[in-house]
């Protein structure tokens, strides 16, 4: 439906940078995520591509149409950007029922009113709403109303549809339906999205691409496999999933884990100073030997795996192991642990 290019865009507000040069193209038909701490620039990205927000510099590209440019001084108004929009605080309005609500869209529009009974109502019958009608907003669960954000927001069959946190303020498991709904819903009338979280698990499970952010500037654009298996830099593997950092010496190639005889091929460009990582589902433990020696002092139940902290050298590490049993190791116990798919970075 649509193809969206964000070319070296740049938001400053006052003496704060926002967003540092940002570039992205999502493909029509992708679901793209912006993920990243809070702070870092995701709502302001979002509403630049709306246009509810200018770009101090750079391009932004809705199909064909160049929506705003600082270099030709041209902006084009959210009305006129084809898209649909829920907002962070998902506003719908309280003196309006969810038909007229889901309506309003298309009355702007001055699409006739028997035509846009029937739409809303195909809309609604979508976002499982359809008995919901004539409620207002108050008369409604946080769920139901983030589904008239939707609704309303998918109504005029926008080629683009941007979604800041859409889901933030249900309980988990509503959340998780509410993902697969959005998807489908995406599917069916394979519509462009950018869909901007802080909450990693959403973002992997629900894109085709994830950006991650960072004090407004883009880390790494990926598949999330991807970024979870090769994270750019120390932030995005601490962002994404959990992480062992270890401290490290590069010499002859190899990485030598501070304060033990462990080493690692360096499979990085790093010299001299650098961070280990190892993430926890990656390490294995045992009491016959092993690359590392270590004292085990807490144990965690998880119920389908058990945390654990072992101290080896200077460093606490964690390691987690799946179905395991809470009795295997005792608190206290020597333990060996073995680092699988070791990632390097540079030490800052
Ligand atoms: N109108 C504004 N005036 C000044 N600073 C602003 C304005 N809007 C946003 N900022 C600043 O820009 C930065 C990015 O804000 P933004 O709302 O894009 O973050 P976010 O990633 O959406 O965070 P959150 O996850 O908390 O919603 C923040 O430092 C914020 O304080
Ligand atoms: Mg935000």
């Amino acid at each position: 439906m649509a193809q969206v290019r964000i070319e070296h865009v740049f938001k400053r507000f006052g003496p704060v940078t926002a967003v540092n040069d940002f570039n992205l193209t999502v493909e029509d038909g992708e679901f793209v995520s912006i993920l990243g701490p809070s702070g870092c620039g995701k709502t302001t990205s979002l509403r630049m591509i709306a246009g509810f927000e200018k770009a101090t510099e750079g391009e932004i590209y809705i199909g064909d149409h160049c929506v705003s440019s600082s270099s030709q001084n041209k902006f084009v108004p959210p009305e006129n950007r084809d898209i649909g929009m829920v907002f962070q605080s998902y506003a719908v309005w309280p003196h309006m029922t969810v038909v007229e609500n889901v309506a309003y869209p298309l009355k702007i529009q001055k699409v006739p009113k028997e035509e846009r009974l029937k739409r809303v109502n195909e809309m609604l019958e979508l976002v499982h709403l359809g008995e919901y009608g004539h409620r207002y907003p108050h008369q409604l669960s946080g769920g139901q109303q983030q589904r008239v954000a939707l609704a309303r927001a998918l109504v005029a069959q926008p080629g683009l549809l941007l979604l800041d946190e859409p889901l933030s303020n249900l309980d988990a498991k509503l959340r998780e339906s509410m993902r697969f709904e959005i998807l489908s819903i995406q599917k069916a009338l394979g519509i462009t999205v950018v869909y901007v979280t802080h909450d990693q698990g959403e973002a992997m499970a629900m894109s085709d691409r994830v950006v991650v952010m960072s004090k407004g500037v883009v880390q790494q654009i990926g598949a999330p496999h991807e970024i979870y298996t090769n994270p750019a830099n120390k932030m995005v593997a601490d962002f994404i999933g959990l992480v062992n950092f270890m401290q490290g010496e590069v010499s002859d190639d190899r990485v030598y884990l501070q304060g033990t005889t462990a080493s690692f091929p360096n499979t990085s460009g790093v010299s001299g100073s650098a961070t280990i990582a190892v993430r926890p589902e990656n390490i294995t433990m045992s009491r016959g030997g092993g690359m590392l020696e270590g004292t085990l002092t807490h144990r965690f139940y998880l119920g389908d795996a058990v945390d654990y902290r072992v101290t080896v050298g200077d460093h606490d590490v964690r390691v987690i192991v799946k179905g395991a049993d809470l009795k295997e190791f005792a608190d206290g116990e020597k333990v060996y642990l073995d680092f699988e798919k070791v990632m390097i970075f540079d030490r800052e």
